[in-house]
């Protein structure tokens, strides 16, 4: 009987916050030599270069992803390439040509080359200032104000095209904001509910750069590369959406998030300076309806405010008292 062939999977941007966590994920499900870590610019995690195979690529660079499919005979894309929404508005350029012209290789070579399935993220960015705020249906407005938000509608747009005309299997989330202790977010509007923990161990003080009473949904690491995998897993043929599946955790304001890290580092205090962020802030959703979700793949969160924050400090503190943070 013929050996059932291996899973060969490539994720890109394994530098990134949530590539870092998702290639440690899929290696540990899947084998080490069968993720395939790929970055452009940034030097990955040491785990990463000492677990398995790593590789440069530059997604707006074709030949270069084309070369890593065929070298490693790949079935899988996780794309996590991106320019997030804050550095977006300083680069509209340089964000549409990454998250756009980017996807459109990763598209055209899944297509070229059979893939089995590829995982494009969307974000809660893709709504606007006309989107209603709370409880955010899954089929709604969609006229977002960045340059971000305007690269993932029309990715999520660009990715069900691939589905409808090439039958590509392509599934995509809309993450909210991504809390994790591993790698540091870049470039985005919710960093603040990271950087936050960082300040309050290391300073036990943090400028925030949004008002005290901004809500924005979030989600813990844990959570956010579980929706990623069981999306991935889930039966093709059940599901009605595919690009653009919202998910929600917990959604809580800034100043919220402070209180609660008082109750670990009681001397923590924080301050509130808004910058241009607290317009894309303003823009999004507090809270999202992720019901779709939930009916059409099994989607269920483990953690909410008080769960993620203790995880947090545990996890942060340590590292701070090894000198490591
Ligand atoms: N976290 C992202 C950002 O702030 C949203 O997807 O840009």
């Amino acid at each position: 009987m013929a050996k059932k062939k291996m899973k060969k999977i490539l994720v890109i941007g394994s530098a990134g916050q949530i590539g870092s966590e998702l290639t440690m994920a899929l290696r540990k499900k899947y084998g080490n030599d069968n993720v395939i870590a790929t970055g452009r610019k940034t030097k990955p995690s040491d785990e990463i270069l000492n677990s398995g195979p790593f590789e440069y690529i530059d997604i707006t660079k074709k030949e270069t992803v084309e070369e890593v499919i065929k070298k490693y005979d790949i079935d899988t894309i996780y794309n996590m390439a991106a320019i997030l929404s804050a550095v977006g508005e300083e680069k509209p350029d340089l964000c549409w040509h990454v998250n756009i012209n980017g996807l459109l290789n990763i598209l055209d070579l899944s297509v070229e080359y059979k893939l089995t399935r590829v995982f494009i993220p969307s974000s809660i960015a893709v709504f606007g200032p006309e989107t209603p705020k709370e409880n955010t249906p899954q089929d709604t407005i969609l006229k977002p104000t960045t340059m971000y938000g305007i690269t993932k509608v029309t990715g999520e747009l660009l990715s069900e095209y691939y589905v409808r005309k090439y039958g590509l299997d392509v599934r995509g989330i809309r993450y909210p904001g991504i809390i994790s202790s591993e790698t540091l977010p870049g470039g985005g509007t919710t960093d603040y509910a990271v950087e936050i923990f960082y300040e309050a161990i290391k300073n036990k003080h943090y400028t925030c750069f949004v008002r005290e009473d901004t809500v924005l949904p979030m989600m813990y690491m844990p959570d956010c590369i579980k929706a990623t995998i069981d999306l991935m897993e889930a039966d093709f043929k059940k599901l009605k959406h595919h690009c653009d599946f919202n998910v929600a955790a917990m959604s809580f304001s800034a100043g919220e998030l402070a209180e609660e890290i008082k109750k670990y580092i009681p001397d923590f205090t924080c301050e509130y300076k808004p910058d241009f962020r607290q317009e894309i802030a303003d823009s999004w959703p507090k809270t999202i309806d992720d019901s779709v979700a939930r009916k059409e793949w099994g989607w269920k969160p483990s953690y909410d405010l008080s769960s993620m924050t203790k995880e947090m400090i545990e996890i942060l503190q340590k590292r701070y008292e090894e000198g490591k943070l």
